[in-house]
């Protein structure tokens, strides 16, 4: 019994490496990875799109749920690019949704009722069948609170700042680091404190500060706590 699918949960603040980390793990398990900021950026595009945002302040809450009612939103795997997309509207967005741009506007979007319910919905959806490692800021809280891996990941501000801006630029995108480091800090903010969902370390979550870790240090610790939850789980079957 003991090698059944599991859920991971893999929740932390903004540009911690999460993503890079949770794709990691899924290529090793064999497991599929979701990226659940991706489905609140792909909102947020939806918005400015429709012209909602007029400043960096919350658009109207009605104006958005009317936008969502017709919204689709698909995730699809690229086997030429080796990585999951994400379509609004059948429209590919996963390169858009990474700007500056959306990142200035998507926490007024995440912290919205309305939507969070359903992203969440589309979440459980995608978790339903297990085997996945899903990254986000209430996975382990709100989305699967029996995953039967929680990890949630933080590292310094400013080491957080510095991953993010290298990314911006490696692309090929514009970026200023102090800006970086400012959206980083606003966002945290706004994530921890809004009324719904707010990023919160899970009370069964493992906390790892992967500050002066390397990606494959923090695979060494990812394997050890794996088989402990494996051989746990065979003792218990
Ligand atoms: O992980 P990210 O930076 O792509 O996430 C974008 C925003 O979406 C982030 O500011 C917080 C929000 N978010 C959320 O509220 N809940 C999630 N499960 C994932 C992301």
């Amino acid at each position: 019994m003991g090698q059944e699918k599991i859920i991971i949960a893999l929740d932390g603040n903004s540009s911690c490496g999460k993503s890079t980390y949770a794709k990691l793990i899924a290529a090793e398990l064999g497991y599929s990875y979701i990226d659940t900021g991706a489905m609140y950026r792909a909102v947020t595009l939806a918005a400015m799109d429709a012209g909602l945002f007029t400043d960096t302040d919350a658009p109207p809450y009605s104006r958005i749920e009317s936008l969502l009612g017709p919204m689709e939103l698909n995730l699809k795997h690229n086997p030429d690019k080796q990585r999951t997309e994400i379509f609004l509207n059948g429209r590919m967005v996963e390169d858009l949704i990474r700007g500056m741009d959306v990142s200035a506007h998507v926490s007024y979007i995440a912290a919205i009722s309305a939507v969070r319910r359903l992203m969440v919905e589309y979440q459980r959806m995608l978790g339903i069948e297990k085997g996945v490692v899903m990254d986000g800021r209430d996975i382990g809280t709100v989305v699967f609170p029996d995953a039967a891996i929680k990890i949630f990941l933080t590292a310094s501000v400013e080491v957080r700042a510095g991953r993010r801006y290298r990314e911006l630029i490696e692309k090929g995108m514009a970026a200023n680091f102090s800006d970086v480091q400012q959206n980083l800090e606003k966002r945290d903010r706004i994530d921890s404190n809004r009324a719904d969902s707010p990023l919160k370390m899970a009370d069964d979550a493992i906390l790892l500060d992967n500050s002066e870790m390397t990606l494959e240090e923090q695979m060494t610790w990812f394997r050890k706590l794996y088989q402990e939850v494996r051989s746990g789980a065979d003792e218990k079957d």
